[in-house]
């Protein structure tokens, strides 16, 4: 089943859409589309408000190395993988599987938890330094919508190319124009983001055939 909820697990965050709506401004989105300090651990109208560890993506985790069956020897990729908190939950739960990470952000890697030191690489979702094939799975979580378009096609490629048929990627979208506009009010970092027809025409013309789902404000 390509559409799949693998952060079923994850707590529903209370969000302050008036508050981000009013700090949407273009300074604000300048600064956050550089995922430093700021983005990750400065204040909530700037990004996460603090990105820090609690556990929260260990059953998110469990549901990821079920779903594609991972077991110890496999190697699983984070594609946006932040301070690799996924990373780490994913070895927790499943002793011996070699989970790697990949993001754009220097600040997230110099700040990522101890135990996933050396597995994170520094680089751009659309051009994965890694061979073909050389993944059992590869995970994007929130991360490709910050791509334009013609990016995004590239990167969704990339996962492909890594691990045909292995792929989660998951992005911001919405159902209705209602939602649309609560998405619109709270975005600051997103390039592309659609309906799921539009995602799906843009996985299609990536050639992906991987699994995906969507996040909704
Ligand atoms: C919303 S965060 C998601 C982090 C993590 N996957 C999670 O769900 O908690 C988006 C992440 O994408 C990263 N990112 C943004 N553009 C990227 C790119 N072109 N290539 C790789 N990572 C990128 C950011 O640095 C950030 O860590």
């Amino acid at each position: 089943m390509p559409e799949v909820n693998l952060l079923r697990a994850l707590p529903q965050t209370k969000r302050n859409i008036e508050k981000r709506a009013a700090a949407q401004t273009a300074e604000n989105i300048a600064i956050s589309r550089q995922y430093g300090r700021e983005y990750f651990d400065g204040p909530r109208e700037l990004g996460y408000g603090g990105y820090r560890y609690d556990g929260r993506w260990i059953p998110v985790a469990r549901d990821i190395v079920a779903h594609f069956g991972l077991k110890a020897g496999d190697r699983v990729l984070d594609v946006g993988c932040a301070k690799g908190f996924l990373v780490h939950d994913l070895m927790q739960v499943c002793p011996g599987l070699e989970a790697f990470g990949l993001d754009i952000s220097e600040y997230a890697l110099m700040n990522c938890s101890p135990e996933v030191v050396g597995r994170l690489h520094l680089g751009s979702a659309d051009k994965l330094p890694f061979p073909d094939r050389s993944f059992s799975a590869v995970i994007s979580i929130n991360t490709i919508h910050n791509l334009v378009r013609s990016d995004a096609v590239t990167a969704v490629r990339e996962v492909e190319r890594l691990a045909p048929g292995r792929g989660f990627i998951q992005v911001d979208s919405y159902h209705t124009p209602e939602q649309r506009d609560v998405f619109l009010s709270w975005v600051l970092t997103a390039k592309f983001h659609d309906y799921p027809k539009g995602w799906l025409a843009l996985f299609a013309d990536a050639g992906y055939t991987g699994d995906y789902y969507w996040t909704l404000v």
